[in-house]
């Protein structure tokens, strides 16, 4: 909103108090994302979900110095990674603390024990953390124009933050599809799974009309929510602030 109020030229003052504390905040939500929670989420699937991290990383072989594919599509027919190229030992340090630690491969696990859909759980993970990695760098970047005095001058900075505030809710999606995909195909992990888990005496009709009923609710209730917010941004702030009026404040 600071952005957007800043490439308009209205709300002037408001503007900089939004941009000064989106930014700060930004930058120490960012970094806490990545470390310590998604660091410690990591180790938490590599000790207890060892299938679905090597699924994950789109490891087909074990090894030590296990690295974290920058680009690589996997290739589950032929059981390897397609054009890869690693951060090296990221994948033994994010889940086991060392660059040394072993990861396992899917080869060491059975196949029925796979998740079920390793492509979109590959691109799942790499696109959260591609977006993660994305948000540091921006704040990181928009902290520093600020420090020096420069941020709101930064027409193309603006157009970037105003631009980016789409991607942590897609981030959110794909970390929840990452741990959606990645825990198939079990319901209840080793020991229930998710095709013994359906109810018998809810029938297919059942669930589809629920499923419609639900994704309809969720349709209305994001359309009031992009509406209700846009209004809000167009109102603008209630008190403006006018700067060099001696904080006079028109209703
Ligand atoms: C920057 C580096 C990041 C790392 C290393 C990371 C790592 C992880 C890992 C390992 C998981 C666990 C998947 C599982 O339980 O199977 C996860 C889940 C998740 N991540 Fe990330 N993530 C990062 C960035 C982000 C960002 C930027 C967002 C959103 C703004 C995000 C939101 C989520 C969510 C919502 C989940 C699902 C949690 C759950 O339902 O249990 N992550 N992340």
């Amino acid at each position: 909103m600071g952005a957007f109020y800043t490439l308009r030229g209205i709300h002037s003052t408001q503007a900089r108090l939004y941009l000064r504390a989106g930014t700060f905040v930004g930058l120490i939500a960012s970094v806490l994302v990545a470390f310590p929670t998604g660091d410690q989420q990591a180790k938490m699937v590599g000790r207890h979900q060892p299938v679905t991290l090597a699924a994950m990383e789109g490891k087909f072989t074990g090894g030590s110095m296990a690295g974290v594919a920058v680009i690589g599509q996997p290739n589950i027919a032929a059981r390897r990674l397609e054009n890869p190229i690693e951060a090296p030992g990221a994948l033994s340090f994010l889940a086991y603390g060392t660059f040394q630690s072993y990861v396992r491969g899917l080869d060491e696990f059975p196949e029925d024990q796979w998740p079920d859909n390793i492509e979109l759980l590959y691109y799942s993970f790499h696109l959260m953390i591609t977006l993660g990695t994305l948000f540091i760098m921006l704040m990181m970047v928009a902290n520093f124009q600020r420090w020096r005095g420069r941020l709101q001058s930064s027409t193309w900075l603006l157009w970037v933050l105003m631009l980016a505030f789409p991607f942590p809710y897609i981030a959110n999606t794909l970390g929840w599809m990452t741990a959606e995909l990645g825990r198939q195909p079990w319901l209840i992990y080793g020991l229930f799974h998710t095709r013994d888990g359906y109810s018998k005496v809810v029938s297919n009709g059942d669930t589809i009309f629920t499923l419609i009923g639900f994704t309809g609710l969720y349709f209305v209730l994001g359309l009031l929510f992009l509406y209700l917010t846009g209004r809000e941004i167009a109102h603008g702030p209630d008190g403006e602030v006018v700067s060099g009026a001696g904080d006079e404040v028109i209703a």
